[in-house]
């Protein structure tokens, strides 16, 4: 009577045997189980329920003063205990905790599986298995671990199977972009700081090698890092210890690191950018992510992987993509790499009407750099570097798209990223499309403001 009163809808069982098989049969969300019953007892119920399906929440319910029988069926997997007579508020408050508590955990593990399917790697060119083998031999040490490659091509995912396939695995992964971030705060980010040790430090900091003690840094971007913080960096490296700003106490850390760049660190020490030493450091396991034109047996697989993700996330209806479609994906330069395919495989599978993709449905630039390629054939084993050097002298004779209308911005966000986009628009122009001016410029990494075109999908298209 409580639970209808409730609304749950309820299955009543008379026997032990008849409760299990009408769990079998209604598989209820929780299941409240008598002790004292003829036949089989409560307690052999509950075990036998609980090796059917673990996860299934069972609040046993027994004749008062039973503290030993209570004990034991926690112990055998009861998340709950009622004793009799039964208190209306109490089956009400627990049910509707316990059904809760479920909830939960279907949803982490739905997460979980959703995370794995973000971290897969998919692929299975001699290219990228060369990388996959070098991950399964670094992942179980603690070497520094550097990561290079081209924007787009994977280093953080790979940085993250490294960590997940590492006995760390049970630990923290802190990443920190150390392009990102500006450089009077990067050495608090890094190494935490006391609370008063600047102007504006209202409260202490933990930083992010502390925060990864035990578990793994990612520092990405780290190329970017200034000099004066390399020199920190380098000693928290050699010595394993760290002082938060303001503070002469040392920490002692127990972290590994990896280290991630697209920036090529031996030109960088020629130039004077990069310590040679921090170098060394770092580059104990060189791990080089090729480009996706170096591995473009990859692209159908890819393309069908980020389609399904698309439509699960967006619930989309599946598509096709026609052979000729694919073909034309396959042979694509793609400079932004596995970004890039991925955000012009997700616009694809939300803009696209209809349940096939065909060459027609592709954005322009890609399909005209076919029509370039096509003027100077090229066989498809072969079409890494000659291909690639042809579709970069297209672009060179391109201008970039400058749709920089902030049409529709509803919210905060929309506006806020309609206005640094047209913000970038504007300043590329003035420079003349010449990114490392305009990066120079308005002060960002060139890493970064490779990133924003991207995100933004700022991309170059065949004049006229
Ligand atoms: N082999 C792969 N299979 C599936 N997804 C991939 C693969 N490689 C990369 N991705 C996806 O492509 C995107 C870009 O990858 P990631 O961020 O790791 O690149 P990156 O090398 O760190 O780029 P950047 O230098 O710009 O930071 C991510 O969404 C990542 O999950
Ligand atoms: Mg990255």
């Amino acid at each position: 009577m409580i639970l209808e009163y409730e609304d749950y809808q309820f299955v009543g069982a008379v026997s032990g045997q008849d409760g299990l098989a009408a769990v079998q049969r209604e598989r209820p969300d929780a299941v409240l189980l008598d002790i004292k019953m003829p036949g089989m007892d409560g307690m052999e119920v509950l075990r036998k329920l609980h090796a059917l399906d673990e996860t299934l929440p069972i609040i046993m319910i027994s004749g008062h003063g039973a503290t030993a029988t209570a004990v034991e069926a926690i112990k055998s997997g009861a998340v709950d205990f009622f004793d009799k007579p039964l208190s209306t508020e109490r089956v009400i408050v627990t049910l509707r905790n316990v059904l809760k508590q479920s909830e939960l955990v279907a949803e982490n593990r739905d997460l979980k599986l959703a995370m794995e399917s973000r971290y897969e790697i998919v692929g299975q060119s001699p290219a990228l298995r060369t990388v996959l083998e070098s991950v399964q031999r670094a992942a179980p040490t603690n070497a520094t671990v550097l990561l290079l490659g081209e924007s787009g091509v994977g280093k953080e995912l790979v940085a993250r199977t490294i960590h997940r396939n590492s006995p760390r695995a049970g630990q923290r992964f802190v990443q920190v972009n150390c392009a990102a971030i500006p450089e009077e705060l990067i050495e608090s980010e890094l190494f935490g700081h006391e609370k008063g040790s600047f102007t504006g430090a209202t409260e202490k900091q933990v930083g992010k090698f502390e925060q990864a003690d035990r578990g793994t840094i990612f520092l990405d971007e780290v190329g970017d890092m200034s000099q004066k913080t390399q020199a920190k960096v380098l000693r928290v490296l050699q010595e394993q210890e760290v002082e938060r700003l303001g503070s002469a106490r040392t920490i002692k850390v127990d972290v590994r690191v990896i280290a991630a760049t697209n920036k090529n660190l031996e030109e960088a020490i020629e130039r004077g950018e990069f310590r040679d030493d921090l170098y060394f450091r770092l580059n104990v396991i060189p791990i080089v992510v090729p480009p996706l034109r170096d591995r473009r047996e990859d692209i159908p697989r890819l393309v069908q992987h980020f389609a399904k993700r698309t439509a699960e996330e967006h619930n989309l209806k599946p598509k096709r993509f026609e052979p000729a479609a694919m073909d034309t994906l396959s042979r694509y330069r793609w400079r932004g790499n596995i970004r890039e395919l991925r955000n012009t495989i997700e616009r694809l599978m939300i803009m696209t009407p209809t349940d096939a993709v065909r060459v027609e449905d592709l954005p322009s630039d890609i399909r005209n750099s076919e029509a370039s390629a096509a003027r100077a054939p090229m066989p498809a084993a072969a079409a890494t570097a000659p291909a690639a050097a042809a579709a970069e002298s297209t672009s060179a004779a391109t201008a970039l798209k400058t749709d920089t209308q902030p049409a529709g911005a509803g919210t905060l966000r929309e506006f806020k990223d309609a206005a640094e986009r047209a913000y970038l628009v504007q300043k590329l122009r003035e420079n003349n499309w010449n990114i490392s001016k305009t990066a120079e410029i308005i002060d960002t990494p060139r890493s970064n403001l490779y990133k924003k075109l991207e995100q933004y999908g700022i991309k170059q298209e065949v004049d006229g």
